[in-house]
This record gives C-alpha cells, structure tokens and sequence, in this order.
C-alpha cells in the first residue's frame, strides 16, 4: 500500500524563490510530498503570488502592532493545525519562533539558510563573508531548534567565492544552490528518510556526522 504523500506547509515572508523551487519539485513528481499551504507574515510577499498561481492555498498572517511573539506563534499554529501539515518548511520566513511553538513542531521544521552554517547565521550573510575575507560560502539547510539558526545541518551547497563577488553576486549564486538542496531535503523527509533522533539528524538510518555537501559546479546526485 502506497502511502499519502507528506503534507507540507511552506512559510515565507518575500520572492518566494525556494518556495517556487518547491513547487516546481512538486510539479515535476521530485518531491514525493503536498505543499498545502503557504503562509506569509507579509502580505506583499510575491511568494503568495507565486502560491495562488500554482493553485496552492495562499494564508496572510500579519503581526497585529506590539503582538507578543508566543501570541502570533498561537495564531500561526492555530492556523496551520487544520492543514494537518507533518512538516514546516521555512523558507525565507523573517521572524523567530517561541521556544513553546519549536517544540510542537520538533523534528518537523526544516529552515534555509544562506551560509555555511554554524559559520555567520543571522541576516547579512554574504556582506559578511566578504568582509571576513572568506573563501568558501554557501547555503545550509537545517532542523530548527530553539536556538536561531543552530538546529543540526542536514544539507548544504557550498561554492568558491570569486575575485570580484559583491553581496550580490553571492545571493544571486547561493539562491542557485538553495533551489537544489531545500526540495532534496524536503524529498527525503517525504520519503520517511530523513529524521531528527535525540539531536542528531538521520539519514536513511544512519546518523549524519557532517552535512550532505553538494558544491556548485558538481553532480547534483
Ligand atoms: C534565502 O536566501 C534563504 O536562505 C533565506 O531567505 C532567502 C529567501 O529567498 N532564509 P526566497 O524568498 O526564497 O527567494
């Protein structure tokens, strides 16, 4: 018997670039899952466009003035509960989450983020690794925990940085590699392959010591 392909729910506050390579996954049979909602804190956010376009339930959920965070998480999960989603996937969602909301969804969140994580979480990133002078840099795709930005790493893309790259350039080429690793990551989970045991990410029931790498220019297999 065939199991119900997993129900994704995708969270989003702008371009929606890593949602669209979702859809995209999704579209082609990639994905092995349903995105069946997809939520943004910002209502101007093209992602809710590209959602309503590939006939995807597109939610809007402000933050009403001087809202307390465990307040919108309440909100957004009260939202979310009937979409029945097995897991969250943010990508690009610019707020954090309360400790009580993490917790609901442990082990069913997966963030993107635009380094080579533990290296420069928070916002910025490719200004900053420039200005260290660094010579590797790319995208991780990780569990979220409590901690922002720090949930064990599950995948990433790495690339060399150039003579020459600016902020720009980085994003532009880093955003390419995000569109390969976040529907890998959302595909294992979907396919019962990936999961988070005792802090510890497991792929295909091993523990993974260190992320899959993909680098830019490489096999994508
Ligand atoms: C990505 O760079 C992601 O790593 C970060 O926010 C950006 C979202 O881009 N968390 P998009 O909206 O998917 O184009």
């Amino acid at each position: 018997m065939t199991r119900p392909a997993a129900r994704v729910a995708v969270l989003i506050s702008g371009e929606g670039s890593n949602l669209q390579a979702l859809i995209d996954a999704e579209k082609a049979g990639r994905l092995g899952a349903r995105i069946v909602a997809v939520v943004s804190n910002r209502g101007a956010a093209r992602g809710l466009e590209r959602a309503r376009t590939a006939g995807i339930e597109a939610l809007y959920l402000p933050a009403a003035r001087g809202q307390e965070r465990s307040a919108y998480d309440a909100a957004l999960a009260a939202l979310l509960a009937p979409r029945e989603p097995d897991l969250l996937v943010l990508a690009g969602f610019m707020r954090i989450f309360s400790a009580g909301f993490v917790d609901q969804f442990a082990g069913r969140m997966l963030n993107i983020h635009p380094s080579l994580l533990p290296k420069y979480p928070g916002l910025d990133t490719h200004r900053r690794v420039l200005e260290a002078g660094e010579s590797l840099h790319g995208a991780t795709v990780h569990f979220v925990t409590a901690e922002l930005d720090a949930g064990p790493a599950i995948v990433q893309y790495r690339l060399n940085i150039r003579a020459g790259d600016t902020p720009d350039s980085l994003a532009q080429r880093v955003h390419v590699g995000e569109h390969v690793i976040l529907p890998r990551a959302v595909s294992w989970f979907a396919a019962g392959r990936l999961r988070l045991s005792g802090g510890s990410v497991m792929l295909d029931g091993r523990a993974l010591h260190e992320p899959v790498a993909f680098d830019e220019g490489g096999p994508l297999e």
